[in-house]
């Protein structure tokens, strides 16, 4: 796969030289794996405060893909090894050597990491109650440029992420009692979000998109993303 290897040393330079990471705001020694809740909140200096989180939903890219681009026909997967060196020695689909941000979130919350989207069986997609993780890597708010498409293969953009949550949703809707307790559930639930490296890092570069002023184009990725969470 040295192809793929590649492209995903190419997209990670590229990105990085959008965003400069400040070293400084990085945990130097992550907790452990399989740390639990009371203990992350302790490591936190957070010991005494309660959590009321029943889900977490998570939409985005690379940052937090958990392994859905496993099941699409891409080249931008990260299901083999050195990958996952850190995340109990398994190589998931994750492309990092640990967790995502998502899964720090998930256990600080006292939750199961948020499963792929395209993992999750037909039997728990109506009866887990705690998070779905949609997130692919390559993905961007836009609906990816075909030329892109066809360099990198199928992965999931902002709308077929959104498409998935709403029929997760409607899966979920019937296990509650009522309206109303589904949306207090729902209410309460963590949509987290984390898009839009790749349109800026890559996307821009193809068809339309360079014809924008940088400053344009962030406009225009705003008012997508502000239409796209306008789901009802
Ligand atoms: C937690 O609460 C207990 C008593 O309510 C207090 O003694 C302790 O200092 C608190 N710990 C933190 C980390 O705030
Ligand atoms: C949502 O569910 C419908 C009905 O089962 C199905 O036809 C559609 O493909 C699903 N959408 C996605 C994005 O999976
Ligand atoms: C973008 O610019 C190119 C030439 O620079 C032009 O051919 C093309 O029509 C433009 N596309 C749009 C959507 O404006």
């Amino acid at each position: 796969m040295e192809f793929s290897c590649t492209i995903c040393v190419s997209i990670f330079s590229f990105v990085f030289q959008f965003f400069s990471f400040d070293s400084g705001d990085v945990l130097a020694i992550p907790p452990p794996f399989s740390i639990s809740q009371d203990a992350f909140l302790q490591y936190l200096s957070l010991g005494n405060i309660t959590i009321d989180l029943p889900a977490l939903y998570a939409f985005g890219d690379s940052f937090i893909d958990p392994g859905n681009n496993n099941y699409l026909k891409t080249v931008a997967k990260s299901n083999y090894s050195p990958y996952g060196l850190d995340f109990d020695g398994k190589p998931t689909g994750r492309p990092t050597n640990g967790r995502t941000m998502v899964d720090f979130i998930a256990q600080i919350a006292g939750l199961p990491f948020p499963p792929p989207a395209l993992e999750v069986s037909e039997a728990n997609k109506k009866n887990s109650r705690t998070g779905v993780n949609y997130g692919s890597s390559s993905g961007g708010i836009l609906p990816t440029p075909r030329s892109v498409d066809q360099l990198f293969g199928h992965v999931l953009s902002m709308d077929e992420q959104i498409a998935l949550f709403e029929n997760t949703t409607k899966d979920l809707k019937d296990q509650f009692d009522s309206a109303e307790s589904f949306n207090q559930y729902m209410s309460k639930s963590l949509l987290f979000f984390h898009i839009g490296s790749n349109d800026l890092g890559i996307f821009w570069e193809f068809e339309r998109h360079s014809n924008y002023t940088v400053e344009k184009y962030s406009q225009f990725l705003i008012d997508e993303l502000s239409k796209q969470l306008q789901i009802s």
